[in-house]
């Protein structure tokens, strides 16, 4: 796919995580803000300020969620990974897929950002980590089906607007196996409750836990059918 945005700059940082005995290194935004405004006045000058709500830079940070649900699926013993084919959807930087991949799971990434790939393939190449699959994938599209669904869905702060918990629910629920386990990380944000009605209307039972990650306080929520 051709890029929308061919000769924008991402002003870039490395990172070094540390998510308990694993180590992840990522090529990320250096401010999320500075990016929103650099970009901002590229698509200006292009006439197409418009586009900055499509192609807002949000998968480019590492969320806390992300590494409160990385930590999760490090230090848990109930979801057996090795060889669970697992999917993470709206996956920006991916870092819990990276672990998951580390963890022996078979892993899927998904976003509909059209610069995430372009950060995956280089951070998966930095982390020495070759089994993962990116699809671009827009989770109101409910046209995508796989021949066998995934034992475990998950997503980090991937419930931020409005239209999420319904659209969001549905795919989750869609793609998910029968007696498979779904888990979202959220940091307490106004349509998490929405979600977690979502989920139960669709048939999911929850368990909640929660954990601390850079200075917030982040729900990890754990849903089976
Ligand atoms: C707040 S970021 C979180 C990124 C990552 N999960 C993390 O926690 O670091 C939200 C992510 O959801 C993705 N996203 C938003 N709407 C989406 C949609 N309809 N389908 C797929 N991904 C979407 C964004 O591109 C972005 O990568």
């Amino acid at each position: 796919m051709q890029s929308l945005i061919p000769d924008f700059e991402y002003r870039l940082k490395l990172e070094r995580l540390k998510i308990g005995s694993e180590s992840i290194e990522v090529e990320c935004l250096k401010s999320l803000d500075e990016t929103i405004d650099a970009l901002f006045s590229y698509l200006e000058r292009g006439g197409n300020p418009a586009l900055l709500e499509e192609l807002c830079p949000y998968f480019g940070v590492v969320w806390p969620s992300a590494r409160a649900l990385s930590e999760f699926l490090v230090e848990q013993s109930d979801i057996e990974l090795k060889n669970a084919r697992v999917l993470e959807v709206g996956c920006g930087l991916a870092i819990p897929s990276m672990i998951a991949s580390r963890l022996g799971a078979i892993v899927t990434a998904a976003d509909f950002h059209p610069e995430v790939e372009k950060f995956l393939s280089k951070n998966l190449e930095r982390n020495r980590l070759r089994n993962i699959r990116y699809v671009s994938l827009d989770w109101t599209n409910r046209a995508f089906a796989e021949e066998e669904r995934y034992d475990l869905v998950i997503g980090s702060d991937i419930l931020y607007e409005k239209t999420h918990p319904v659209s969001v629910a549905r795919a989750v629920s869609s793609w998910v196996k029968p007696h498979g386990t779904v888990i979202i990380a959220d940091p307490a944000r106004p349509y998490l409750q929405q979600f977690v009605d979502q989920m139960r209307d669709l048939g999911f039972s929850a368990q909640t836990d929660t954990r601390r990650a850079d200075g917030k306080d982040i729900f990890l929520l754990i849903f089976r059918n």
